[in-house]
């Protein structure tokens, strides 16, 4: 078994000796532990993509990685949910922060800091896209206290994301309606 495990994976104390800046950005990062007692969730190394749900995307980026196994907070990469329509995706310097030091040896990993050292953007496949003449206020919803994975489903389980809910109008309906918030056409619709 320890061998199956991420070199990484084995505690903070080894996250030290890695780098200090390492340990600093993953402790700021990580989620507040919780008061379950569940043992830590350890992402698979390998992943086959084949069947897996959801567009391929130009480097393969796992939620389950750092969301999940790391604990990192949604919000540590898309920061403007609470306060914009749209959450939108992390610049690369989000990602440099640990990846001028953790990762090296990753082929993917190699991407990332190839398309930062030619200051170019990695060009990410939409997952989701709602018709243009639909209004969905991310910010609103987040600041009800939805979690995200009421609509987005575990994405610190998955390898690849994918669209976990269908969007239509009826599940947005649905939920209002039970939720007693408005139907009205123009909320929605402009
Ligand atoms: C380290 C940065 C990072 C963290 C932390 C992170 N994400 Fe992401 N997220 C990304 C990147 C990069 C993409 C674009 C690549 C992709 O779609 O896989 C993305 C894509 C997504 C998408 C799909 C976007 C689209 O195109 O529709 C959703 C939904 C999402 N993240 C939700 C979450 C949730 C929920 C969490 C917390 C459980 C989370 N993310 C944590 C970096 C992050
Ligand atoms: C808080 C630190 C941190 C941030 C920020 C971060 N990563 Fe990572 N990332 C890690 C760690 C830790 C690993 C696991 C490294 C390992 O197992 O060797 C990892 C692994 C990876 C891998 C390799 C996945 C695999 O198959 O093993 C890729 C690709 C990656 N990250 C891309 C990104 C991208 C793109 C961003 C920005 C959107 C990002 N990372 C932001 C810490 C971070
Ligand atoms: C009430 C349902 C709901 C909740 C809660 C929710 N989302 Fe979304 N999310 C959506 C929908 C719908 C879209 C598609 C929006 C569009 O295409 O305009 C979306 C799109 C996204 C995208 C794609 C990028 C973008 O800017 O459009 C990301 C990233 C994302 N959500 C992350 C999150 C994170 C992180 C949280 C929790 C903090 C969250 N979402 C909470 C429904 C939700
Ligand atoms: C899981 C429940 C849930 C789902 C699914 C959901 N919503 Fe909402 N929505 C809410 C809640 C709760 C509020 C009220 C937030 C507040 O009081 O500010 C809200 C508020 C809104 C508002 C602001 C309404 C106003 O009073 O001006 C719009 C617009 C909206 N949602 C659009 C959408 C769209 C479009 C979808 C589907 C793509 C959707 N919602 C899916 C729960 C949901
Ligand atoms: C809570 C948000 C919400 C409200 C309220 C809402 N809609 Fe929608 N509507 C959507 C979404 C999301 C879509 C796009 C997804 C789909 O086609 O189901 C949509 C799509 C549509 C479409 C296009 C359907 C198609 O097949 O292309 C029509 C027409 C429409 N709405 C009319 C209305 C009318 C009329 C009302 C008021 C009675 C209304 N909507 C209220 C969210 C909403």
């Amino acid at each position: 078994m320890t061998g199956k495990v991420r070199p990484l994976a084995k505690g903070i104390a080894a996250l030290a000796l890695v780098g200090p800046v390492l340990y600093v950005v993953l402790q700021a990062v990580q989620a507040q532990p919780t008061t379950q007692q569940t043992a830590p969730y350890i992402a698979p190394i390998d992943v086959d993509t084949t069947g897996l749900p959801g567009p391929l995307q130009p480097v393969f980026y796992r939620h389950d990685i750092h969301a999940g196994q790391y604990e990192m907070d949604c919000r540590y990469c898309h920061y403007a949910v609470e306060v914009s329509s749209s959450p939108g995706l992390p610049s690369l310097d989000t990602c440099m922060g640990c990846h001028l030091i953790v990762g090296g040896a990753n082929p993917e990993v190699a991407k990332v800091r190839e398309a930062f050292n030619e200051g170019r953007p990695i060009e990410w496949v939409e997952v989701h896209k709602l018709p243009s003449f639909v209004h969905f206020p991310h910010m609103r919803h987040v600041k009800a206290d939805i979690q995200c994975q009421d609509c987005h489903g575990e994405v610190q389980r998955m390898a690849k994301v994918y669209q976990f809910a269908s969007l239509k109008m009826g599940w947005c309906l649905e939920c209002h309606r039970s939720e007693g918030v408005t139907t009205d056409c123009t909320a929605c619709h402009y």
